[in-house]
Order: structure tokens, then C-alpha cells, then sequence
């Protein structure tokens, strides 16, 4: 276990922070060769931008364990940030919300405009008035409007969306008899089911559809994307509050904890957002593991345990949120040796910390994985994505069963 102190001496760590575990595995001797220690102040070891990282990303977590459980790292050019690369470290820090800040007003580089505004990374990591940059009782009060709306969930409805919306897509590139699986499938469908889950009239969705997949291409105009997303919503929560139905946005609207006209529209941008991307990640990194590992090839015979085999692999070993769930420390921590400063973010490595060589190689069945996170923040939506990926390959495999990669 990770061991943070507090610089400025008077408050103590988490109480779960301060006992040795053996989980985090053996300390390597000091001067080992294989361990080169904590980076000399304000270098960065390595970035997260740009081909090198992005054609072996292992190799980049490979060299940063040298240095320890957590390395200093460039997440895309002038932005400096914290990379965990241990689970242990990973775990603790997602459970440490007293030391560790969601509230991207923290960012000390963003306030004091060292990092400007215009910074592509900026949109992603701003502070919006979201569960997912909220803290404590603000978190409390946004979080339970949304998981206690996802609980209303009908899994047997959900399943219709998913195969509704499998079948039109389908439909649309099957005579072709070749497809981009990433555009063509994994990146609409999970828009279509979304349109289904809020209850949008078909006035509204093709605008909403619209709105949301310009907002994920980054070759759209992303202002513009944002504008006519939240005009979308906000005609979307009109027509719910006036004509109520069974669906996510009338059962947030109707949840008891109240929230405003505005704060609906944070929560389902966040709900769409947080969905959509990994979403259609895991339904694209399954399909390729299907397709490729012959371990798996009974799942084209329709195979539902080996599909959801294949989705557990895929979330340990290459999940679909990388490097995410970003933390500020309220004050300046030490952790395994390495100084977090104040303000300055922290991001998670899901993908390294997953593959940390001090955990079990044998993971099949388990799904300790920190695909989904850990802690206040953990994703509230793991079992609905679950089935939504499943059903979608499910679905794909059983239409077009002599599927095969180009
Ligand atoms: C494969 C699909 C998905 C993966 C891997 C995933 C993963 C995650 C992760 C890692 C977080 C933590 C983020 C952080 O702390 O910064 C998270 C949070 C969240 N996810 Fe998911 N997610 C998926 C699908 C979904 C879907 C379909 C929805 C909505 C229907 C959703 C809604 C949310 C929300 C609202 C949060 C914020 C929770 C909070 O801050 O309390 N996710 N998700």
C-alpha cells in the first residue's frame, strides 16, 4: 500500500494509507538496478501525446515503473501531470477523496493561466458543475440522482435498444458485406441507445444524434457541437417535465434531490459523455479479440460466455478509459516517494495499473480490473455497459456469422 504524507505536517494521510500491504508487493532494495528511483524535480519523464506513446503504450508504462508506482509525465505538450502506474497506489488514491480533489478548480496551472484556456486538453479537464467534478455532499446529491435513475433501468428494455438499434445499423452496411466495425457499428450504436434510454422523440434525435457525434469528432467544430447539444437538451427536458415518460431524463427530472433546469443538462451530458466513448471502445476491442484469438472462436457460434470472457480480458488488460480519472491533491502529498504538489493533476493509469506485474496473472473469472475505477467516483453504469457491449457483439456475431476481420 501507498504510504502519502502530508508535506506540511499537521493533518495526517487517510487512516487506509498509513499499514504496510503485501498486495503492493516487494520494495525494491535501494540502489537496484531495475528501479531507478523518483524523477529529479519538474522533469517529466515521458509524454502521453504523439506516436511513440500511442504505437506501444506498454512499453511507455514499462519504462515509468523504473521509477516507482507513480512518474511525472507530460499528458500533451505543456501540460505536466502525475502518472500512476501501480494498482495498489491507483487503488489507494481513488479511495482517498480527503487528500484527493475531483474539482478541476483546483488545477493551480489553469487558474494561474500558465496553462491557457486554448489548451486542447482544457475541455476535456475543465471544471463543469457534474457528478464527475464534484466532491463530497455536491457529489452525494448529483451521484445519487444519477445511479438511483440508472437503478429504473429495465435490463429486458435495455436488450430491445441495443438489438433495435443493432439491427438498423446492420441492416445498413451487411448487403455492402464489408464494414468499418469502429464507425460503422461501435461508434453509432451506443448514440442510438442513448436516444432510446432518454426518451427523445423523434423530432429531437436526429439532433441529438447529431449534436453528440460531432462533439466526439474531433474534426467538428466542438463549440459549435456543445451549443447545439445543450440547446437539444434543454427542448428535451421542457418536453419531459411537460409530458413525462418512461425514461432516464423523467425519472432524473423526478428524482427527489431536486436538480434544476440546468444541472439536468450537466448530468446527461456527463452520463452521455462518460458513456459513449468507452462504450464504444469495449464493444470494438471484444469484437477484435473475437475475431482474432482462435481461444475464442466457439463465440461465433453465439457463445454468451465466451463474449462476456472476452469482455473481462479486454477491461483487464487493454480497458477502454486508458489513462483517466484525474485527481487533485488539496495539499502538497508524498506518495511512495514521489511528491504530488498541490493542484497539480493526477491522473490514473486503468491501463497500467491493470497490467501491474505484481498482480495475478490468472485473471479469468476475476474482475478486480479498475476498468470501471474504485472508490466515490466508480462508474454507476458498469452492469448497463456490460450488457450493452454484450449484446451488441452477441448481436453482430449471430446476424453475420461468417464474420471476419479485413
Ligand atoms: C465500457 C463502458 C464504460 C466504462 C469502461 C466506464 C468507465 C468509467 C470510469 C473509469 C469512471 C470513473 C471516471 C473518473 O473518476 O474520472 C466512470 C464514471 C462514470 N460513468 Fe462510466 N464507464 C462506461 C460506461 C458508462 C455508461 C454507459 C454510462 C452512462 C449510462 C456511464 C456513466 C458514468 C458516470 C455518470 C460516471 C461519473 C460517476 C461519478 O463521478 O460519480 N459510464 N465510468
Amino acid at each position: 500500500m501507498t504510504s502519502p504524507t502530508r508535506d506540511s505536517a499537521s493533518t495526517p494521510g487517510p487512516d487506509s494509507a498509513t499499514a504496510p500491504d503485501p498486495a503492493a508487493g516487494p520494495t525494491p532494495p535501494p540502489g537496484c538496478p531495475a528501479h531507478s528511483g523518483p524523477a529529479p524535480a519538474g522533469e517529466r519523464l515521458e509524454s502521453l501525446h504523439g506516436p511513440e506513446f500511442a504505437a506501444d503504450p506498454a512499453a511507455t508504462y514499462a519504462r515509468l515503473r523504473e521509477h516507482g508506482h507513480i512518474a511525472p509525465v507530460e499528458l500533451s505538450p505543456g501540460v505536466p501531470v502525475s502518472l500512476v502506474t501501480s494498482y495498489q497506489t491507483a487503488l489507494d488514491i481513488l479511495r482517498g477523496p480527503e487528500t484527493y480533489s475531483k474539482d478541476a478548480r483546483h488545477w493551480q496551472a489553469l487558474a494561474d493561466g500558465t496553462i491557457p484556456l486554448d489548451n486542447p486538453v482544457v475541455p476535456m479537464m475543465m471544471y463543469r458543475p457534474n457528478a464527475l467534478c464534484s466532491d463530497g455532499e455536491a457529489h452525494h446529491r448529483l451521484r445519487s440522482a444519477i445511479s438511483d435513475t440508472l437503478d429504473r433501468l429495465d435490463i429486458h428494455a435495455l436488450r430491445r435498444y441495443v438489438e433495435r438499434s443493432a439491427d438498423f445499423l446492420i441492416d445498413l452496411f451487411g448487403p455492402k458485406g464489408e464494414a468499418d466495425l469502429l464507425k460503422e457499428y461501435s461508434a453509432r450504436l451506443p448514440l442510438l441507445v442513448f436516444n432510446q434510454l432518454f426518451g427523445c422523440p423523434p423530432e429531437l434525435s436526429d439532433k441529438l444524434v447529431r449534436a453528440l457525434s460531432a462533439l466526439f469528432d474531433i474534426t467538428e467544430d466542438s463549440e459549435q457541437a456543445n451549443v447545439l447539444l445543450a440547446e437539444t437538451l434543454f427542448e428535451l427536458i421542457a418536453l419531459k417535465r411537460a409530458t413525462p415518460g418512461p425514461d432516464m431524463t423523467s425519472w432524473l427530472i423526478a428524482h427527489p434531490s431536486e436538480l434544476t433546469d440546468e444541472e439536468l443538462v450537466h448530468q446527461i451530458v456527463v452520463l452521455v459523455g462518460a458513456g459513449t466513448q468507452p462504450q464504444q471502445n469495449l464493444i470494438c476491442n471484444g469484437l477484435l479479440l473475437l475475431l482474432s484469438d482462435e481461444r475464442f472462436a466457439g463465440a461465433l457460434a453465439g457463445g454468451t460466455m465466451l463474449i462476456e470472457d472476452a469482455l473481462n480480458e479486454v477491461l483487464w488488460k487493454d480497458p477502454p478509459l486508458a489513462n483517466f480519472c484525474i485527481h487533485y491533491p488539496r495539499h502538497d502529498v508524498t506518495v511512495d516517494g514521489h511528491k504530488l504538489p498541490k493542484g497539480e493533476p493526477v491522473v490514473i493509469s486503468l491501463a497500467a495499473a491493470n497490467n501491474d506485474p505484481y498482480l495475478l496473472s490468472n485473471r479469468r473469472g476475476n474482475r478486480a480490473h479498475l476498468a470501471w475505477s474504485a472508490g466515490p467516483h466508480t462508474c454507476p453504469a458498469k452492469d448497463p455497459a456490460q450488457v450493452i457491449a454484450a449484446v451488441a457483439i452477441e448481436k453482430l456475431l449471430d446476424r453475420l456469422p461468417d464474420l471476419e476481420l479485413a
